[in-house]
């Protein structure tokens, strides 16, 4: 018999099946749900409210919601819904096989923005009314306050603003994660912003609970389900080489004295890679490093237990169910190292600039002068987002993006003359690391960064041919501070869309 969750008689009489409280939520409406990557999103009512669109459907009714989260969530959420389409509009972040292939087909539209402007974005109204929120809690309190779960995101923002509210309360939660958050309640609109009063990474500024107008619940649900996240594809040769080099330059970096010995906060996007650099760092010698970023994944579990990292600042986590199981099992130790907050502050720009952040995300391509694309294969065909790939690059210490140098069985260069999507310019990428080497950028000029990124980065199989186009674009561009030969430029992807490969003939 585990212990009554919900401690606030009101909301217990609120209990409902999850189909009834999917009923509240009518075609047409803005639903704001909690999740971010996979963790801390509602598991029962958006499968139900999928459900009662699908029926909506078939009986010739058109039924579709514009949705908005924290970052990504889970097939329960995004897959059943967009399955269901379900979907008219979704924002900030997705990951879903679904609703990707949906996008892509031009069938769902997808607004895809810094993970920090979310909330100041719907609180200036750019995207209206939230009429509900779905929120994933881990308990009720005697005084109606909210017990976040295992992702914060944007839901302090969601229950401020939405004008229903509906609440999973999920026992599969570990009721001891109670005490781990940290919801700040000091931002405001301009002209009235003040400071924020967090000057270490591990500073506590806020409540434990989330604030919540009890008129306005109209349905809470029981549920016991995981966060679900795929496990990790194990480090390989590559991923361990592009960890190296980025490794051995943080090293070299203490050593020059433009570090600290324990390095400086760090953020860790999502992807196979940076979890790889995350492995690497357990082996590295570092020790009493710190971690103020979005995502807890495996590899930062990994780094807490061995003590090799002294906190994580976090707004979610990304765990595999292994690493679920550990944070579980484990939850008194990870709750005195681990601070959950709100996505407006774990990736709070001023934040990230003041305490200099060191950014790992992973890319799709970089171009000769190191301009970046996270997002968009072949231009066009969105991958997940920017996420808050783009709050740490602008704003950190230092930026790193990290990719293998080819891409489909080396038929794609991950360097390219120049990217067919930029996601972060040339001005906010300090260094690009590939299996080949690491180009660092810092205090180049744009055609010396191109010679470094020839040098270190670009795959054997592609590096003549890059030579070649930057020697010629050098000659003949139109004006040689960034030389580049505008019908070429993008020919690479081109010539992948017509034959399969990058290369030349
Ligand atoms: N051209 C075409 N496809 C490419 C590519 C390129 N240059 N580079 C990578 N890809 C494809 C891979 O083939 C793979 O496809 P698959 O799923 O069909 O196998 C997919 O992109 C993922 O690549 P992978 O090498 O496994 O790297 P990853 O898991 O580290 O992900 C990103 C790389 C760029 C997709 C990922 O880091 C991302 O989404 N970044 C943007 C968001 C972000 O940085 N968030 C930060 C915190 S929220």
């Amino acid at each position: 018999m585990t212990a009554e969750r919900i401690l606030h008689p009101r909301l217990r009489d609120r209990v409902v099946s999850a189909e009834a409280a999917a009923a509240w939520i009518a075609p047409g409406e803005t639903v704001a749900m909690s999740g971010f990557t996979g963790s801390g999103y509602p598991k029962a009512v958006p499968i139900a409210l999928a459900q009662q669109i699908e029926t909506a459907h078939q009986a010739g009714q058109p039924f579709q919601i514009k949705l908005m989260t924290g970052a990504s969530t889970a097939p329960e959420l995004d897959g059943a819904l967009a399955k269901a389409d379900g979907i008219a509009l979704r924002m900030p972040f997705q990951t879903d096989p679904d609703a990707r292939a949906r996008i892509n087909a031009g069938k769902l539209d997808y607004i895809d923005i810094h993970l920090s402007h979310v909330a100041q974005h719907v609180w200036f109204g750019f995207y209206g009314e939230i009429d509900t929120a779905v929120i994933e809690v881990t308990a009720i309190r005697e005084d109606g306050s909210l017990v976040p779960s295992t992702s914060v995101g944007n839901n302090k923002t969601w229950l401020d603003l939405a004008k229903k509210i509906i609440i999973e309360v999920n026992e599969w939660q570990p009721a001891d994660i109670d005490g781990m958050h940290d919801i700040y309640y000091g931002t405001a609109l301009p002209p009235h912003r003040k400071p924020i009063p967090l000057v270490h990474g591990d500073d506590r500024i806020g409540q434990t609970t989330l604030n919540c107008d009890l008129d306005k619940v109209v349905a809470v649900v029981r549920t016991n389900g995981p966060d679900r996240n795929s496990p990790f594809t194990p480090a390989d040769e590559t991923s361990e080489r592009i960890a190296g080099h980025l490794i051995e330059f943080l090293k070299h970096e203490v050593a020059r004295g433009r570090l600290p010995a324990n390095l400086l906060p760090l953020q860790s996007g999502v992807g196979n890679i940076p979890n790889a650099v995350l492995a690497g760092l357990a082996n590295s010698g570092f020790r009493d490093l710190e971690a103020f970023t979005e995502v807890i994944q495996d590899g930062m579990l990994d780094l807490l237990k061995s003590g090799v990292l002294r906190y994580a600042s976090c707004t979610g986590f990304a765990l595999s169910p292994a690493a679920n199981e550990e944070f579980k099992r484990n939850i008194a130790f990870y709750r005195e190292r681990i601070v959950m907050r709100t996505q407006e502050i774990s990736n709070h720009p001023e934040l990230v600039r003041r305490l200099g952040c060191i950014g790992m995300n992973g890319m799709i391509e970089a171009d000769l002068y190191g301009n970046v694309n996270s997002t968009h294969v072949m231009g066009s065909r969105i991958m997940n987002g920017i996420g808050g790939s783009g709050d740490f690059a602008r704003n950190g210490f230092l930026s790193a993006f990290l990719s293998p140098s080819t891409a489909k069985n080396g038929t794609i260069s991950s360097i390219v003359p120049m990217v067919s999507h930029v996601d972060h310019t040339e001005h906010d990428v300090a260094v690009v690391v590939t299996e080949q080497g690491l180009a660092d950028l810092r205090g180049l000029t744009p055609k010396q960064r191109a010679r470094v990124v020839i040098d270190h980065c670009v795959h054997p199989d592609y590096r003549a041919q890059l030579e070649d186009y930057f020697d010629r674009a050098c000659r003949d561009a139109y004006g040689k501070h960034t030389p580049h030969l505008l019908p070429e430029a993008l020919s690479w992807h081109q010539r992948w869309l017509d034959t399969g490969t990058m290369r030349e003939g």
